[in-house]
């Protein structure tokens, strides 16, 4: 019998293959190639953003320009690596020029992050940059939710200010250092560790 691990293994792979063919709405055109998430497919701890930008678009892997560097520096703070985690995106092809994915965008691509959940069964998802905290917390305000834990549903839902920000303005990447290093002890309330 094969084991849970290897289900979920192919389980995402086989949502990856759909997402690479998908052509549900314009963004495939102008991409070069579609980008489903990777990473550990066991884990309990996810990270999701908001769209590939251009070098993700170029490999096909998420978070791997310079946003991503930061993201590994910032994990590597508080002991983890990619291996650890999955990361992925709420849309998984690139919007043309790095524009903000459009609502019916957003909604056409729900459906692949909310069965790759369901596969991964993380029990904590990182949310980076408002787009893809607004995906699980509709209501909520970047400014005012950043930092804090949300139980939403089984998941609780931890939103962060997007790397590109930190990257853009000093004190957001002082915050977004502040709310990462917050990180361990979620983990060790929420039992996972
Ligand atoms: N920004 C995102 O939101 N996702 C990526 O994969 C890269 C940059």
């Amino acid at each position: 019998m094969k084991s849970l691990k290897m289900n979920n293994e192919e389980n995402l792979e086989n949502i990856s293959n759909e997402i690479s063919l998908c052509t549900k709405c314009a963004l495939c055109k102008s991409a070069i190639q579609a980008v489903p998430g990777s990473g550990n497919p066991n884990t309990k701890i996810v990270f999701i953003g908001e769209a590939p930008g251009f070098y993700e678009d170029q490999l096909g892997l998420s978070f791997v320009g310079r946003s991503g560097k930061l993201l590994d520096f910032l994990l590597g703070q508080i002991k983890l690596n990619r291996n650890d985690v999955w990361i992925g995106n709420i849309i998984k092809h690139r919007p043309p020029e790095n524009r903000d994915p459009s609502p019916e965008e957003i909604k056409i691509c729900k459906s692949f992050l909310t069965r790759q959940l369901d596969v991964i069964n993380p029990k904590i998802i990182i949310t980076l940059g408002r787009f893809s905290m607004n995906y699980f917390l509709p209501d909520a305000v970047i400014s005012k939710a950043h930092g804090k834990t949300h139980q939403v549903g089984r998941f609780v839902i931890y939103p962060l200010y997007h790397p590109a920000a930190g990257l853009r303005n000093p004190n957001m990447k002082l915050q977004l250092i502040e709310d990462f290093l917050k990180i361990p002890d979620i983990i060790e309330m929420t039992n996972l560790i």
